[in-house]
Protein backbone atom coordinates (compact mmCIF):
# COMPACT_ATOMS: atom_id res chain seq x y z
CA UNK A 1 0.00 0.00 0.00
CA UNK A 2 1.39 3.16 -0.80
CA UNK A 3 0.79 6.06 1.77
CA UNK A 4 1.00 9.34 1.99
CA UNK A 5 4.52 10.78 1.72
CA UNK A 6 5.77 14.30 4.28
CA UNK A 7 8.27 16.56 3.62
CA UNK A 8 11.08 15.78 5.99
CA UNK A 9 14.08 17.90 7.59
CA UNK A 10 16.75 18.66 5.30
CA UNK A 11 19.36 16.12 4.24
CA UNK A 12 22.14 18.29 6.10
CA UNK A 13 20.25 17.91 9.61
CA UNK A 14 20.04 14.77 9.64
CA UNK A 15 23.53 14.05 8.54
CA UNK A 16 25.18 16.33 11.30
CA UNK A 17 22.95 14.40 14.11
CA UNK A 18 23.76 10.85 12.88
CA UNK A 19 27.63 12.26 12.73
CA UNK A 20 26.99 13.39 16.28
CA UNK A 21 26.07 10.05 17.41
CA UNK A 22 22.17 10.88 17.58
CA UNK A 23 19.51 8.62 16.45
CA UNK A 24 17.81 10.54 13.65
CA UNK A 25 13.57 10.97 14.59
CA UNK A 26 11.89 9.61 11.61
CA UNK A 27 8.53 10.88 10.13
CA UNK A 28 9.31 14.26 12.45
CA UNK A 29 7.18 17.20 11.31
CA UNK A 30 4.09 14.67 10.69
CA UNK A 31 5.19 13.55 14.56
CA UNK A 32 4.49 17.06 15.67
CA UNK A 33 1.41 17.61 13.93
CA UNK A 34 -0.64 14.52 14.21
CA UNK A 35 0.33 14.74 17.87
CA UNK A 36 -1.19 18.01 17.49
CA UNK A 37 1.56 19.93 19.92
CA UNK A 38 0.54 22.85 21.56
CA UNK A 39 1.68 25.12 24.30
CA UNK A 40 1.31 23.81 27.98
CA UNK A 41 0.07 20.42 26.85
CA UNK A 42 1.18 16.82 28.50
CA UNK A 43 2.62 14.17 26.66
CA UNK A 44 3.99 10.70 26.58
CA UNK A 45 6.70 9.56 24.63
CA UNK A 46 6.55 5.45 25.28
CA UNK A 47 9.75 4.39 23.30
CA UNK A 48 11.54 8.04 23.80
CA UNK A 49 15.04 5.90 22.69
CA UNK A 50 17.74 8.74 22.75
CA UNK A 51 14.66 11.65 23.19
CA UNK A 52 14.60 13.10 19.88
CA UNK A 53 10.94 13.19 19.13
CA UNK A 54 11.07 14.29 22.41
CA UNK A 55 12.84 16.82 22.37
CA UNK A 56 10.88 18.18 19.69
CA UNK A 57 7.41 17.92 21.35
CA UNK A 58 9.15 19.78 23.94
CA UNK A 59 10.60 23.00 22.14
CA UNK A 60 6.69 22.92 20.60
CA UNK A 61 5.05 22.90 23.82
CA UNK A 62 6.96 25.81 25.49
CA UNK A 63 6.69 27.24 27.82
CA UNK A 64 5.40 24.71 30.46
CA UNK A 65 4.34 21.79 28.18
CA UNK A 66 5.29 18.19 29.96
CA UNK A 67 6.70 15.27 28.47
CA UNK A 68 6.87 11.35 29.90
CA UNK A 69 9.51 9.40 28.11
CA UNK A 70 9.67 5.89 29.02
CA UNK A 71 12.68 3.32 27.30
CA UNK A 72 13.10 -0.63 28.32
CA UNK A 73 16.81 0.23 27.99
CA UNK A 74 18.91 1.81 30.36
CA UNK A 75 21.25 2.90 27.90
CA UNK A 76 18.80 4.92 25.43
CA UNK A 77 17.30 6.74 28.63
CA UNK A 78 21.00 7.98 29.52
CA UNK A 79 20.84 9.22 26.45
CA UNK A 80 17.47 11.13 26.57
CA UNK A 81 18.46 12.41 29.57
CA UNK A 82 21.34 14.06 28.62
CA UNK A 83 19.49 15.44 25.13
CA UNK A 84 16.90 16.56 27.31
CA UNK A 85 18.44 18.09 30.47
CA UNK A 86 17.64 21.81 28.94
CA UNK A 87 14.21 21.16 29.61
CA UNK A 88 14.63 21.14 33.39
CA UNK A 89 11.44 19.61 35.14
CA UNK A 90 9.36 19.63 31.77
CA UNK A 91 10.66 16.31 30.90
CA UNK A 92 10.42 13.09 33.16
CA UNK A 93 12.21 10.13 32.37
CA UNK A 94 11.71 6.61 33.64
CA UNK A 95 12.39 2.90 32.71
CA UNK A 96 9.61 0.61 31.63
CA UNK A 97 7.71 -1.00 28.84
CA UNK A 98 4.95 0.99 27.26
CA UNK A 99 2.75 -1.20 28.46
CA UNK A 100 2.67 -0.24 31.87
CA UNK A 101 2.34 3.29 31.25
CA UNK A 102 -0.88 3.31 32.44
CA UNK A 103 0.93 2.74 36.07
CA UNK A 104 4.10 4.39 34.82
CA UNK A 105 2.43 7.97 33.85
CA UNK A 106 -0.43 8.09 36.87
CA UNK A 107 0.18 11.42 37.71
CA UNK A 108 0.01 12.74 34.77
CA UNK A 109 -3.12 11.31 32.84
CA UNK A 110 -5.61 12.60 31.33
CA UNK A 111 -2.92 13.20 28.56
CA UNK A 112 -3.08 15.23 25.23
CA UNK A 113 -0.46 12.78 23.26
CA UNK A 114 0.99 9.41 22.76
CA UNK A 115 3.93 8.65 20.80
CA UNK A 116 4.66 4.84 20.19
CA UNK A 117 7.99 4.87 17.68
CA UNK A 118 8.44 1.37 17.61
CA UNK A 119 11.41 -0.96 17.53
CA UNK A 120 14.79 -0.24 17.89
CA UNK A 121 17.33 2.63 17.53
CA UNK A 122 20.42 3.48 15.19
CA UNK A 123 22.43 3.36 18.90
CA UNK A 124 20.96 -0.02 19.56
CA UNK A 125 21.72 -1.32 16.18
CA UNK A 126 25.16 0.28 15.57
CA UNK A 127 26.17 -1.11 19.45
CA UNK A 128 27.43 -4.99 18.75
CA UNK A 129 27.53 -6.24 22.23
CA UNK A 130 23.61 -5.57 21.91
CA UNK A 131 23.13 -8.27 19.20
CA UNK A 132 21.21 -6.77 16.91
CA UNK A 133 23.20 -6.51 14.03
CA UNK A 134 24.16 -9.29 11.69
CA UNK A 135 27.42 -7.66 10.40
CA UNK A 136 29.09 -6.91 13.51
CA UNK A 137 30.72 -9.70 15.86
CA UNK A 138 29.04 -9.72 19.16
CA UNK A 139 26.47 -11.63 21.87
CA UNK A 140 23.68 -13.21 20.20
CA UNK A 141 21.22 -11.24 22.95
CA UNK A 142 18.59 -8.78 21.42
CA UNK A 143 16.56 -7.47 24.69
CA UNK A 144 15.75 -3.77 24.89
CA UNK A 145 16.28 -4.50 28.52
CA UNK A 146 20.04 -6.33 29.09
CA UNK A 147 19.36 -6.15 32.36
CA UNK A 148 16.12 -8.39 32.23
CA UNK A 149 16.24 -11.97 33.58
CA UNK A 150 15.17 -12.95 30.22
CA UNK A 151 15.88 -15.12 27.43
CA UNK A 152 18.51 -13.72 24.60
CA UNK A 153 17.82 -14.85 21.35
CA UNK A 154 20.53 -17.74 22.11
CA UNK A 155 18.57 -19.08 24.63
CA UNK A 156 15.91 -19.32 21.89
CA UNK A 157 17.83 -20.46 19.00
CA UNK A 158 20.55 -23.27 21.32
CA UNK A 159 16.93 -24.33 23.12
CA UNK A 160 13.45 -24.34 21.23
CA UNK A 161 12.78 -27.29 18.91
CA UNK A 162 12.83 -26.92 15.05
CA UNK A 163 8.69 -26.42 14.84
CA UNK A 164 9.12 -23.57 17.48
CA UNK A 165 12.11 -21.90 15.77
CA UNK A 166 10.19 -22.35 12.34
CA UNK A 167 7.15 -20.84 13.67
CA UNK A 168 8.85 -18.04 15.05
CA UNK A 169 11.05 -17.35 11.71
CA UNK A 170 7.86 -17.68 9.89
CA UNK A 171 5.41 -15.55 11.87
CA UNK A 172 7.73 -12.84 13.12
CA UNK A 173 9.92 -12.46 9.79
CA UNK A 174 7.57 -13.82 7.12
CA UNK A 175 10.24 -16.16 6.08
CA UNK A 176 9.51 -18.19 3.80
CA UNK A 177 12.54 -20.43 4.09
CA UNK A 178 12.20 -20.85 8.01
CA UNK A 179 12.13 -24.97 8.04
CA UNK A 180 15.20 -24.94 6.35
CA UNK A 181 17.07 -22.48 8.33
CA UNK A 182 15.46 -23.87 11.47
CA UNK A 183 16.78 -27.27 10.57
CA UNK A 184 20.42 -25.64 10.29
CA UNK A 185 20.36 -23.87 13.62
CA UNK A 186 19.30 -26.98 14.98
CA UNK A 187 22.10 -29.31 13.27
CA UNK A 188 24.66 -26.27 13.85
CA UNK A 189 24.17 -25.52 18.06
CA UNK A 190 25.40 -24.08 19.92
CA UNK A 191 25.12 -21.06 18.63
CA UNK A 192 27.13 -18.00 20.53
CA UNK A 193 27.62 -15.04 18.31
CA UNK A 194 25.94 -12.68 15.56
CA UNK A 195 27.91 -13.19 12.67
CA UNK A 196 27.81 -17.12 13.54
CA UNK A 197 24.14 -17.18 12.70
CA UNK A 198 24.22 -15.01 9.84
CA UNK A 199 26.86 -16.80 8.05
CA UNK A 200 24.78 -20.23 8.80
CA UNK A 201 21.66 -18.31 7.60
CA UNK A 202 23.96 -17.19 3.90
CA UNK A 203 24.93 -20.40 3.51
CA UNK A 204 21.57 -21.95 3.50
CA UNK A 205 18.78 -19.68 2.59
CA UNK A 206 18.88 -18.48 -1.02
CA UNK A 207 19.03 -14.97 -1.15
CA UNK A 208 15.63 -13.24 -2.21
CA UNK A 209 15.34 -9.40 -3.01
CA UNK A 210 18.15 -7.16 -1.99
CA UNK A 211 18.26 -7.56 1.20
CA UNK A 212 20.82 -9.91 2.87
CA UNK A 213 19.33 -13.56 3.84
CA UNK A 214 19.73 -13.22 7.42
CA UNK A 215 17.44 -10.29 7.48
CA UNK A 216 14.41 -11.86 8.26
CA UNK A 217 15.89 -14.62 11.00
CA UNK A 218 17.47 -11.20 13.06
CA UNK A 219 13.73 -9.33 12.82
CA UNK A 220 12.61 -12.56 13.66
CA UNK A 221 14.27 -12.94 16.48
CA UNK A 222 14.27 -9.84 18.04
CA UNK A 223 10.80 -9.66 18.27
CA UNK A 224 10.21 -13.14 19.96
CA UNK A 225 13.19 -12.08 22.37
CA UNK A 226 10.92 -8.82 23.35
CA UNK A 227 7.53 -10.17 22.90
CA UNK A 228 7.33 -6.86 20.48
CA UNK A 229 4.01 -7.70 19.30
CA UNK A 230 2.20 -9.53 22.00
CA UNK A 231 3.10 -5.65 23.87
CA UNK A 232 2.15 -4.07 21.08
CA UNK A 233 -1.42 -5.83 21.07
CA UNK A 234 -2.15 -5.88 24.85
CA UNK A 235 -0.93 -2.21 25.02
CA UNK A 236 -3.10 0.03 22.88
CA UNK A 237 -6.36 -0.81 24.24
CA UNK A 238 -4.90 0.66 27.68
CA UNK A 239 -3.12 3.49 25.93
CA UNK A 240 -6.62 5.08 24.61
CA UNK A 241 -7.68 5.05 28.18
CA UNK A 242 -5.07 7.84 29.14
CA UNK A 243 -6.05 10.17 26.54
CA UNK A 244 -8.12 13.38 26.91
CA UNK A 245 -10.90 14.06 24.30
CA UNK A 246 -9.18 14.96 21.64
CA UNK A 247 -5.99 14.00 22.53
CA UNK A 248 -4.02 12.17 20.01
CA UNK A 249 -2.26 8.67 19.57
CA UNK A 250 0.43 8.49 17.33
CA UNK A 251 2.39 5.45 16.46
CA UNK A 252 5.44 4.52 13.95
CA UNK A 253 5.93 1.18 12.75
CA UNK A 254 8.92 -0.42 10.77
CA UNK A 255 7.16 -3.73 9.34
CA UNK A 256 4.36 -5.38 8.47
CA UNK A 257 3.36 -7.10 11.36
CA UNK A 258 3.21 -3.60 13.56
CA UNK A 259 1.29 -2.50 11.03
CA UNK A 260 -1.18 -4.29 10.72
CA UNK A 261 -1.44 -4.48 14.69
CA UNK A 262 -1.71 -0.78 14.84
CA UNK A 263 -3.78 -0.28 11.48
CA UNK A 264 -6.66 -2.86 12.86
CA UNK A 265 -7.21 -1.20 16.23
CA UNK A 266 -7.35 1.68 15.09
CA UNK A 267 -9.91 0.87 12.66
CA UNK A 268 -11.62 -1.09 15.38
CA UNK A 269 -11.44 1.65 17.94
CA UNK A 270 -13.83 4.16 15.57
CA UNK A 271 -16.37 1.84 14.54
CA UNK A 272 -19.60 1.77 17.00
CA UNK A 273 -20.26 -1.81 15.96
CA UNK A 274 -18.42 -4.79 15.49
CA UNK A 275 -20.74 -7.18 15.36
CA UNK A 276 -20.37 -9.82 12.69
CA UNK A 277 -21.87 -8.29 9.04
CA UNK A 278 -24.85 -10.86 9.19
CA UNK A 279 -25.97 -10.22 12.42
CA UNK A 280 -28.74 -7.91 12.12
CA UNK A 281 -29.14 -5.99 15.08
CA UNK A 282 -26.19 -4.99 16.91
CA UNK A 283 -25.96 -6.91 20.01
CA UNK A 284 -21.69 -5.95 20.52
CA UNK A 285 -22.26 -2.68 22.40
CA UNK A 286 -19.32 -1.76 21.04
CA UNK A 287 -18.98 2.24 20.73
CA UNK A 288 -16.39 4.69 19.09
CA UNK A 289 -13.67 5.49 20.71
CA UNK A 290 -10.97 7.10 18.54
CA UNK A 291 -11.25 8.96 14.62
CA UNK A 292 -9.44 7.76 12.50
CA UNK A 293 -6.43 10.48 11.16
CA UNK A 294 -4.70 8.33 8.58
CA UNK A 295 -6.62 6.81 6.25
CA UNK A 296 -3.62 5.66 4.64
CA UNK A 297 -0.39 5.34 6.42
CA UNK A 298 2.13 8.57 6.42
CA UNK A 299 5.56 7.90 4.62
CA UNK A 300 9.15 9.60 4.80
CA UNK A 301 9.41 11.02 1.43
CA UNK A 302 12.50 10.50 -1.19
CA UNK A 303 14.32 12.81 0.78
CA UNK A 304 13.99 11.28 4.35
CA UNK A 305 14.82 8.25 3.18
CA UNK A 306 17.97 9.18 1.10
CA UNK A 307 18.90 11.06 4.37
CA UNK A 308 18.04 8.21 6.67
CA UNK A 309 17.98 5.06 5.15
CA UNK A 310 16.90 3.91 8.39
CA UNK A 311 12.98 5.70 8.09
CA UNK A 312 12.78 3.58 4.67
CA UNK A 313 9.99 0.93 6.60
CA UNK A 314 8.84 3.84 8.84
CA UNK A 315 4.22 4.17 8.62
CA UNK A 316 2.76 6.12 10.61
CA UNK A 317 -0.99 5.91 12.10
CA UNK A 318 -3.09 8.42 13.98
CA UNK A 319 -6.02 8.29 15.73
CA UNK A 320 -7.82 11.36 17.76
CA UNK A 321 -10.09 10.40 21.49
CA UNK A 322 -13.72 11.44 20.72
C1 LIG B 1 12.99 3.70 17.31
S1 LIG B 1 13.59 3.89 18.94
C2 LIG B 1 12.85 5.39 19.47
C3 LIG B 1 13.60 6.61 19.05
C4 LIG B 1 13.06 7.91 19.56
N1 LIG B 1 11.73 8.18 19.09
C5 LIG B 1 13.98 9.08 19.21
O1 LIG B 1 13.55 9.98 18.46
O2 LIG B 1 15.13 9.10 19.65
C6 LIG B 1 12.65 2.72 19.82
C7 LIG B 1 12.95 2.63 21.30
O3 LIG B 1 11.88 1.90 21.90
C8 LIG B 1 12.40 1.13 22.95
N2 LIG B 1 11.41 0.09 23.22
C9 LIG B 1 11.12 -1.01 22.50
N3 LIG B 1 10.09 -1.67 23.06
C10 LIG B 1 9.71 -0.97 24.15
C11 LIG B 1 8.69 -1.14 25.13
N4 LIG B 1 7.86 -2.17 25.12
N5 LIG B 1 8.57 -0.20 26.10
C12 LIG B 1 9.41 0.88 26.13
N6 LIG B 1 10.40 1.07 25.24
C13 LIG B 1 10.54 0.16 24.26
C14 LIG B 1 13.74 0.66 22.44
O4 LIG B 1 14.58 0.33 23.52
C15 LIG B 1 14.22 1.90 21.66
O5 LIG B 1 15.03 2.72 22.47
Amino acid sequence: MVGTRHLGPSHHDLAGQEAAGLHVPVLLQPVLAFLNVRPDSTYLDGTVGGGGHAEAILSQSAPSGQLLGLDRDQEALAAARQRLAPFGQRALLRHGSYADLPELAQELIPVDGVLLDLGLSSRQLADPQRGFSFSQEGPLDMRFDPAEDSPTAADLVNTLSVKELTDILYRFGEERQARRIAEAIFRARPLRSTTELAQLVAGVARRTGHIHPATRTFQALRIAVNQELETLSAALPRIIELLAPGGRLVVISFHSLEDRIVKRFIRTESLDCICPPEIPVCTCNHRARLAVLTAKPVRPNTAEIEANPRSRSARLRAGKKI
